[in-house]
């Protein structure tokens, strides 16, 4: 592919993926209750200000999930097997991954599927220097759409999909059920799926870890209203927006809020937005599930689970599921899609 065509293809990429962000923002701002997509948290910025948060001392997931793929690495590997096909859903920055590539056994090969684009092609690029017996294929979609995934390399023995972080935390419980059952479909037969999430715990310990001391995931909140302002010529003053998260204890997740402190009206994308003052626009929900919760979630997706590690505290679990299992029209339905 020459120069100038590659450049078309990207500019091409950026102006769909903002009339999404456009469609969606005016939806969401449009309705009684705001809303905005947590997907539109990352863009460069808004990926930059997460790293930053998973280094916060109050934001214990990621050290936590680190703690026990790095603990359980041995029996990991040994579970999903030789020459396996790698998919990881929001790559990001790939820390994870290198674990799993350093001690898994011939990896054949490693799919990372990421909207952010830059991060994406930079991460694959040093992936493939760095691991040279791996096709590294990486794919630039937003994976809660449908996307195609590139061919398997010849001898690929099963399909993992690594799904880390707690990002299916974000999505409502039924549209997790949903997606682990797309998920189960893309793995086949003999797939697998190796799953970070994050458990229910005392809200003192939740609380701090989405309202950190120094503020950064408040700026990751507000940066949302930035990107809109950078994309959608938007008027949003961020000053008269405050971070609100807490953990929801009847629904089992944290909600993240941006809390209009004044009566205003805010242009985008050539419309008028109107807030009263105190009204919120909700950003993100991540729910937090016991392991039992998560096995009956996975169950009705056509999934058993194989095995759940946590760490001592039971802040966290990485799961390994595998098809099959499960009773009920879910799982049912879920057999049928592999078989077609
Ligand atoms: C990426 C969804 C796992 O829910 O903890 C961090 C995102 N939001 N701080 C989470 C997030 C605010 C994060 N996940």
């Amino acid at each position: 592919m020459n120069e100038s065509v590659m450049a078309e293809q990207d500019l091409c990429e950026t102006e769909s993926a903002r009339e999404s962000f456009r469609r969606d923002c005016l939806a969401g701002l449009c309705r009684p209750d705001k809303s905005l997509p947590c997907k539109y948290f990352y863009d460069e910025e808004g990926a930059r200000l997460f790293e930053a948060i998973c280094e916060l001392e109050e934001y214990y997931p990621t050290r936590t999930e680190v703690g026990i793929l790095r603990r359980r690495i041995k029996e990991i590997a040994s579970l999903l097997g030789p020459d396996c096909h790698l998919v990881e859903l929001g790559s990001g920055s790939t820390m994870k991954t290198r674990l799993l590539l350093d001690h898994l056994d011939r990896p054949a090969s490693y799919v990372p599927i990421d909207v952010a684009r830059t991060q994406l092609l930079e991460c694959s690029a040093r992936l493939s220097r760095e691991y040279a017996g791996v096709e590294v294929l990486p794919v630039c979609a937003d994976y809660t759409n449908d996307f195609e995934l590139p061919d398997l390399p010849a001898g690929t023995k099963r399909t993992v999909a690594f799904f880390p972080g707690s990002t299916i935390g974000n999505f409502e419980p039924h549209e997790a059920r949903c997606f682990l059952q797309r998920i189960a479909g893309i793995c086949g037969a003999e797939g697998g799926l190796l799953i970070g999430v994050d458990l229910k715990k005392d809200p003192s310990v939740l609380n701090p870890a989405y309202n950190d001391a120094l503020g950064i995931t408040a700026e990751f909140n507000l940066n949302v209203l930035a990107r809109a302002n950078r994309e959608l010529e938007a008027g949003f003053d961020l000053a008269q927006f405050q971070h609100h998260a807490f953990y929801n204890e009847l629904a089992g997740r944290v909600e993240m809020h941006l809390v209009s402190r004044r009566q205003q009206v805010v242009p985008v994308s050539g419309r008028k937005v109107f807030f009263a003052e105190a009204e919120s626009i909700a950003t993100e929900h991540c729910y937090k599930y016991s392991p039992e919760e998560f096995r009956q979630l996975a169950a009705r997706a056509g999934w058993e689970m194989v095995r759940c590690w946590t760490d001592d505290k039971q802040w966290f679990g990485v799961h390994y599921l595998v098809p099959g299992g499960g009773t009920g029209p879910d799982a049912e339905r879920g057999r049928a899609r592999k078989s077609r």
